[in-house]
């Protein structure tokens, strides 16, 4: 049994989750807006991602005899300046979520909800990942620099993402 006020935080980050998608999405039109066929492939496997975290929230809150409650999704962003500045924010944007879940693992702790903080472990494990690919990914596009040659190289190697069955 979930506290109300455990309940209400699960409940802002599985819409946190389905915002996170959303952006993702965004980002996935933009790429194809921009001829980039293999990064907007990447960012459409990003938001099935963070589809299956948002899931993960919904099931674990249902399984705890808690409440799901969605809210509204916040229009995204929708224009860049580029590759370069899509994977910024992007960064800049699981880092946001990173913090989010430290945050709920403390207050998961503070309540003496053990399987709360049990459940959140895998996303503590995620989030490093997450900041990690994203940290990679940018780092490969300041090499590039203005290198037309390198970012159709780079277009073609992202674009063989696929979703993994744990992410879901
Ligand atoms: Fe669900 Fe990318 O964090």
């Amino acid at each position: 049994m979930l506290s109300p006020a455990i309940e209400q935080k699960l409940n802002d980050h599985l819409n946190l989750e389905f915002a996170s998608a959303h952006l993702y999405l965004s980002m996935s039109a933009y790429f194809e807006s921009q001829n980039l066929s293999g990064l907007a492939r990447w960012m459409f496997v990003q938001y099935q991602e963070e589809i299956g975290h948002t899931m993960k929230f919904f099931k674990f809150i249902n399984d705890r005899d808690g409440r799901v409650e969605l809210s509204d999704v916040p229009k995204p962003e929708h224009q860049w300046e580029g590759p370069l500045d899509v994977f910024k924010s992007t960064l800049s944007h699981e880092r946001m979520i990173s913090n989010a879940i430290n945050g709920l693992v403390r207050s998961a702790l503070e309540a003496n909800d053990y399987a709360t903080h049990s459940f959140l472990q895998w996303f503590v494990n995620e989030q490093v990942e997450e900041e990690a690919t994203a940290a990679g990914i940018l780092g490969k596009l300041e090499l590039l620099g203005d290198s037309r040659q390198g970012l159709y190289l780079l277009d073609q190697e992202l674009g063989q993402r696929s979703v993994t069955a744990e992410e879901t």
